[in-house]
């Protein structure tokens, strides 16, 4: 795996359709808060918001210049929670460790972050077992509506 270089540039506009298509990917949706496919005025409005915002950093990720997932990081003071996801087709290779710890070097290099958390839902294994991996700990579990999901902090 170390010979793979993974690159991050920030989301441009034309990068909305991309976005889209792997925020309403069946996994990603099973995984997050709220897990209902996502519609595109929803997603445009949430878009535009991303864009404007500069307390949400998306960063794309890319191998061989070709985009192969994303990291989001929403930015609070000096606290950050990111969450990622990969493209369908590149899962399973180990790359989301690298994304984390890559990608954690690029946001403090350009803001100033002390704390990274993630919010992960407790049944999602392949993503507990990557923030693990990466250096994330488990700090607290908590019940929301009718599942659990857990808090990591970066150590
Ligand atoms: C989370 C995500 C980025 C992980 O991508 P990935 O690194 O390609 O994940 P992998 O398939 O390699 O799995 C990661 C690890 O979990 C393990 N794993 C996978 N499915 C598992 C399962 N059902 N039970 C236990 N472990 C599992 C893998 O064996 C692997 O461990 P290893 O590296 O020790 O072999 C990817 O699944 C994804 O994009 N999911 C949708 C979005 C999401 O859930 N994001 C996380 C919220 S922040």
């Amino acid at each position: 795996m170390s010979e793979i270089e993974v690159n991050f540039r920030e989301v441009i506009y034309e990068d909305i359709w991309l976005l889209y298509n792997w925020s309403n990917d069946p996994l990603s949706r099973q995984m997050s808060f709220s897990s209902e496919p996502i519609l595109k005025e929803e997603h445009e409005k949430w878009f535009a918001h991303v864009m404007e915002n500069p307390n949400i950093v998306l960063l794309i990720a890319e191998v061989n210049n070709e985009p192969i997932g994303f990291v989001r990081f929403n930015i609070s003071n000096d606290e950050a929670v990111i969450s990622i996801a990969i493209n369908r087709s590149q899962r399973g290779k180990g790359l989301a460790v690298l994304m984390i710890n890559e990608s954690i070097k690029y946001i403090k290099k350009i803001k100033y972050i002390e704390h990274i958390y993630a919010y992960i839902k407790e049944e999602n294994a392949p993503s507990i077992r990557t923030f693990l991996k990466a250096n994330f700990l488990l700090v607290e579990k908590e019940k929301k509506e009718d599942y659990f999901y857990l808090k990591f902090r970066y150590s």
